[in-house]
């Protein structure tokens, strides 16, 4: 399974739901309801990396209408089956483009430009130019489950934070937009907002698995031994054996990943 395949946007979605801090979503949504025009009701939220529209249908679940919903995403295959999914239901208007190109993003009219598990992965350029992007038109900016390098198993393995501190060097390693900020994303866009002027609320959006994520956790833990498999100094077989015991652990254990949520509103 690719990272971003849709079988692992759909397996992480439900959990991505579950730990989404539900008052900052209507924290958003109230301060976008005092924008309404009753001529014209509809609002633009632009979704960076929209993926197959999670941040929509978790909006949407949480009350969010009259939205003109624009999904940003490079891939065209996660942007059709959002289509398909939604297209005769919402407005929906789609883009494939590459979010590096911060100057050509369609921000154009945006209320609230938002993204979901994008923002760990880009980097402190990408967040500056966008920053003064969204400021200078005084867009409204939500940026959901961020990962913020802590996980934590149970029952716990010698080779665990071992594991977890190569996993998150590599976090912060190029993901497509220059060195990743990984763990410190949520601080760096608090403190560049706050700067800007904007009234930021943060919010932890923890995942807290158990055997009903049983799939999910599997797929994980391939996802992080592949993931520190060469660059980190982990000896192979050492790493076979913290994957064999924590696949053996999948339906009666716990893992517990830390990530936030964060809304700025610009000052009135
Ligand atoms: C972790 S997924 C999150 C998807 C979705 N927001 C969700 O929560 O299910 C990251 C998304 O960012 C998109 N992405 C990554 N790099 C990108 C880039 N340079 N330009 C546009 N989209 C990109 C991927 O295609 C993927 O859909």
């Amino acid at each position: 399974m690719s990272s971003f395949s849709i079988a692992w946007l759909d397996l992480r979605e439900p959990a991505d739901f579950a730990a989404r801090e539900k008052n900052l979503v209507q924290h958003a949504l109230d301060w976008l309801g005092q924008k309404t025009d009753p001529i014209s009701p509809d609002r633009i939220l632009v979704d960076l990396g929209s993926g197959t529209g999670s941040t929509l249908r978790s909006l949407t679940k949480l009350g969010a209408t009259n939205f003109v919903w624009r999904l940003v995403d490079l891939d065209g295959n996660l942007l059709d089956e959002a289509l398909k999914h939604h297209g005769k239901q919402l407005l929906i208007e789609d883009y494939q483009a590459d979010l590096t190109v911060v100057n050509e993003l369609p921000l154009t009219g945006a209320n609230i430009v938002t993204a979901s598990a994008l923002f760990d992965l880009v980097s402190a350029d990408f967040c500056d130019a966008l920053i003064d992007r969204i400021d200078s038109r005084k867009t409204a900016f939500y940026a959901a489950l961020n990962y913020d390098g802590t996980t934590q198993w149970s029952p716990a393995h010698p080779l665990d934070e071992t594991v977890l501190a190569a996993f998150n060097q590599d976090q912060r390693s190029d993901k497509g937009f220059g060195p990743a900020l990984g763990p410190t994303a949520t601080d760096y866009l608090k403190i560049k907002l706050e700067n800007a002027g904007y009234q930021v609320q943060i919010a932890p959006s923890p995942w807290r698995l158990t055997g009903e994520h049983k799939t999910l956790v599997e797929n994980l833990i391939a996802g992080m031994a592949a993931a520190v498999a060469d660059d980190y100094g982990i000896d192979a077989a050492a790493l076979e054996a913290w994957k064999a015991f924590r696949l053996e652990q999948v339906t009666t254990g716990t893992c517990m990943i830390g990530h936030w949520d964060l809304l700025a509103l610009p000052a009135k």
